[in-house]
C-alpha cells in the first residue's frame, strides 16, 4: 500500500513528483504530500484526501528544489488525517522521509525515542525513521563527516539495521540539497534513468511519463541518487553493478477516453483482453500441435498429484474457477486458500505438488509471503519429490511475483486503474482455461476433439463478450435505479458459477457499500434463507448444465419469500421465474463464467455510479495491497 516517487535531477522536483502520484494513487489515496530541497533549506507540503488536495496546495505554496520526495498514502497506523500523512520529518526539520510498508518494531522504537526526548507529531510507524537518521547524522557530522550524499548514506545504513518489517522509502536531507537516498526490503521500488533526472518509485507508470529504462532495487539494497549518477549497495554495504532493463509497452496509465470512469472502460476492454490473450495462447495449428501455447516447462506439469493455489479477494475467485476446471477438465486435485490463512496453517506436505500464486498485481504481501513460506518448506524437505513447483500468474510480470517465482503466466491485460478489478480477473480466468486445458492435453485426461471443441468455443469469446457487454450496458443502468435504497443483496450460483455469484458480491461491496453475499445456492437453505424478503434481492446466476434446474430450484424459493428476483441466465421459458433476466447466451457450461462475470461487473458498477460514488477509488481500499 502507499506509493512513493523520489526525484532528482535540472528540472523542478515538484511537478515530477506530482505526475508521479498521479499514476500511484491507486496505491492509496487518503492523504499526500511531497518535500523539496534546495540551498535555502527543506520545504513539505502536505494534504488530507485525494491528491488534488495536494496539488492545489503546491500550487498556493509552492515546493522549489530540484530534488524531491512524495507520498501517496493508504493508511496503516494512524487516521487519514493530515498530520499523519508523509512525508514525515526530524524534529529540526532537517531530514523527511516518505515510506512505504510497515516497521514493525516501530514502538519500541518510539518508546526509546521518546526516552531521549523526542516528540512525536503523528501517529505514524514512519516517523520513527525520521528522528533516527537525525540521530545518526548528527553522530556522523559531530565526529567531523561532511554534509554530502555518503553522509546520508551512511546514516541510513547505519539506520535500516534498526528497523524491522518490510519498507521501501526515500529520504531527503536539508543540508545536502544535491542527493537522496532510498532502500527496499519486501516492498517494491524502482529507479528510472531519465535525461538529466533519475527518478524513482514504487511502481512502472510513475516512471513511464519520464523514462523508459529502469533498474528495479533487490531486497535489501540501498542507492544513492545525485544528479549525475547513482550508486547501488547490498544490505552487506557491497557496491553492486547491474545494468537497467527497458519497460515494456503498456506500462503507463492511459486516460479515461470517454468513459465516465476507468473501471467502466475496463469493462468495455475486455473484448480485446479476451482477444489478445487467445490469440497468443490458443494459435490455431494443425491437428497434432498442442491446442495451448503457455510459458510454463512441462516439467512443471508433468506428473502433478496435487494443486494449490494462494490468493487473495478477486483473485481468489478466478483460482475458484479454475480449481474447477483444474479438477474437472484435467483430474488433478486442486485446492484454494486464502493466501492470509495459507501461511499460519499450510496443509501438511504432499508430493508433487503445483502452488500456483495468483494476483494481478504481483504486489500483494499476502500472496508473495504465502509463496515464499511455501517455497521455504518445501525446499526444507529432504526429498527431492517434495520440491517446490512454483507458477505465478499476474498482470505485473515485473513485480515482486515476477522474482519470486520462476515461471509465470502473464495475462497481459494492459494496465487496470480502476480499483475494482474487471478485465484482469477475465485475464486470470482465462490463464486458468489455458493451463487446465494444457494439463488435460498433457494427461489424456479429456479427448482430444472435445479439447479441440472447446478451444473453438473459446474462440468465439470476444464477440460474445462485445455483444455482451454492448446489450447489457444501459439495462444494468437502468436496473441500477431499483438499488438506490438496498441495504442487503444475495448472490448465489452452484458449480463452476458460484465464484461468480462470489464475485458479483465483493463487486458489489467494494465499489456501492451495500452489504451483499455470495452463496452457493444450494447452501441457502441451511440458513442465509432466513435473511430474505421483499427488500433483499437475489442474483441468481442459472446456465444451463449440470446444476440448471437445481438453481433454478433454489431461486423458486428465494422467490417464495419475496424476494425480488434478478437472473443472470439464458432467455427461454425455463428463466421467466426472474422478474429481471439480464440475457446471457448459452454456452458450454464450463465455458460460462466467462460471460456471466459481465452482468456481475456492469450491475455493480451501475449502482455506484448512480449513487454518485468514486467507483475508481473506493473508500477504504487500494489496488494493490502491500501490507499484511
Ligand atoms: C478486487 O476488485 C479487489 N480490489 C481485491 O479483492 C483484489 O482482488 C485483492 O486485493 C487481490 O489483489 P491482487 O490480485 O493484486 O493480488
Amino acid at each position: 500500500m502507499c506509493g512513493i516517487v523520489a526525484v532528482i535531477g535540472t528540472r523542478d522536483a515538484a511537478p515530477l513528483l506530482l505526475d508521479g502520484l498521479r499514476q500511484l494513487e491507486y496505491r492509496g489515496y487518503d492523504s499526500a504530500g511531497v518535500a523539496t530541497v534546495e540551498a535555502g533549506g527543506l520545504t513539505c507540503v502536505r494534504a488530507e484526501g485525494k491528491l488534488l488536495n495536494l496539488t492545489a496546495r503546491v500550487e498556493r505554496e509552492g515546493a522549489p528544489g530540484h530534488c524531491g520526495i512524495g507520498h501517496t498514502r493508504w493508511a496503516t497506523h494512524g487516521k487519514p488525517e493530515e498530520r499523519n500523512a508523509h512525508p514525515h520529518l526530524d524534529a529540526g526539520r532537517e531530514v523527511a522521509v516518505v515510506q512505504n510498508g510497515i516497521i514493525e518494531n516501530h514502538r519500541l522504537l518510539r518508546e526509546q525515542l521518546q526516552a531521549e526526548g523526542v516528540q512525536f507529531l503523528s501517529d505514524t510507524d514512519t516517523e520513527v525513521i525520521p528522528h533516527l537518521l537525525s540521530k545518526e547524522l548528527k553522530a556522523l557530522t559531530a565526529a567531523g563527516a561532511a554534509a554530502t550524499g555518503a553522509t546520508l548514506l551512511l546514516a541510513l545504513q547505519r539506520t535500516l539495521p534498526q528497523l524491522e518489517g518490510a519498507y521501501a522509502l526515500a529520504v531527503l536531507w536539508a543540508q545536502c540539497p544535491e542527493a537522496l537516498v532510498v532502500a527496499r526490503k519486501q516492498a517494491p521500488l524502482l529507479i528510472g534513468f531519465g535525461e538529466g533526472e533519475f527518478i524513482c518509485a514504487s511502481d512502472t507508470p510513475a516512471l513511464a511519463g519520464v523514462t523508459r529504462t529502469i533498474l528495479p532495487l533487490e531486497d535489501g539494497e540501498v542507492a544513492l541518487l545525485g544528479p549525475l549518477g547513482i550508486e547501488l549497495y547490498n544490505a552487506a554495504g557491497e557496491r553492486q553493478q547491474r545494468l537497467p532493463t527497458q519497460l515494456k509497452g503498456t506500462d503507463h496509465v492511459a486516460d479515461k477516453r470517454s468513459f465516465r470512469h476507468f473501471m467502466l472502460k475496463e469493462i468495455h476492454e475486455q473484448p480485446e483482453t479476451a482477444a489478445r490473450w487467445l490469440a497468443r495462447h490458443f494459435p490455431e495449428g494443425g491437428p497434432d500441435d498442442p491446442l495451448v501455447a503457455l510459458p510454463v516447462e512441462a516439467a512443471l506439469l508433468e506428473g502433478l498429484q496435487r494443486i494449490q493455489v494462494l490468493a487473495c479477494g478477486t483473485s481468489r475467485h478466478a483460482a475458484l474457477v479454475g480449481a474447477y476446471l483444474l479438477e474437472q477438465l484435467a483430474g488433478v486435485p486442486t485446492s484454494v486458500y486464502y493466501a492470509s490463512e495459507f501461511r499460519y496453517g499450510p496443509p501438511p506436505l504432499g508430493p508433487d505438488t503445483l502452488t500456483v500464486g495468483v494476483t494481478q498485481s504481483g504486489e500483494t504481501a499476502d500472496t508473495l509471503a504465502a509463496l515464499a513460506m511455501e517455497q521455504q518448506r518445501r525446499a526444507d524437505h529432504g526429498d527431492p519429490a517434495y520440491r517446490a513447483r512454483l507458477l505465478g500468474i499476474t498482470n505485473r510480470p515485473e513485480s515482486s511475483l515476477g522474482r519470486l517465482v520462476p515461471q509465470l503466466i502473464d495475462i497481459e491485460a494492459g494496465v487496470e486503474v480502476g480499483v475494482a478489478a474487471t478485465k484482469t480477473f477475465l485475464g486470470q480466468l482465462l490463464a486458468f482455461y489455458g493451463l487446465a486445458i494444457r494439463l488435460a492435453e498433457l494427461r489424456g485426461s479429456r479427448s482430444r476433439s472435445e479439447l479441440h471443441g472447446l478451444v473453438a468455443q473459446l474462440r468465439a469469446l470476444p464477440a460474445q463478450l462485445q455483444t455482451l457487454i454492448d446489450r447489457l450496458d444501459l439495462r444494468c443502468a437502468a436496473l441500477a435505479h431499483e438499488f438506490a435504497d438496498t441495504q442487503d443483496v444475495i448472490y448465489l450460483g452452484r458449480g463452476i458459477n458460484y465464484p461468480i455469484a462470489l464475485e458479483g458480491a465483493l463487486k458489489l461491496k467494494e465499489i456501492s457499500y451495500i452489504h451483499a453475499e455470495g452463496y452457493p445456492a444450494g447452501e441457502m437453505k441451511h440458513g442465509p434463507i432466513a435473511l430474505l424478503d421483499a427488500r433483499v434481492p437475489v442474483v441468481s446466476v442459472a446456465m444451463p448444465g449440470r446444476v440448471f434446474d437445481k438453481v433454478l430450484s433454489n431461486a423458486q424459493e428465494a422467490k417464495a419469500r419475496d424476494a425480488r428476483l434478478i437472473g443472470v441466465a439464458p432467455e427461454g421459458p425455463d428463466t421467466e421465474i426472474f422478474d429481471v433476466l439480464l440475457p446471457v447466451p448459452v454456452v458450454d457450461e464450463l465455458l460460462s463464467p466467462l460471460l456471466t462475470l459481465i452482468p456481475m461487473q456492469l450491475l455493480s458498477y451501475h449502482i455506484a455510479a448512480h449513487r454518485g460514488l468514486d467507483v475508481d477509488q473506493p473508500r477504504n481500499l487500494a489496488k494493490s495491497v502491500t501490507v499484511e
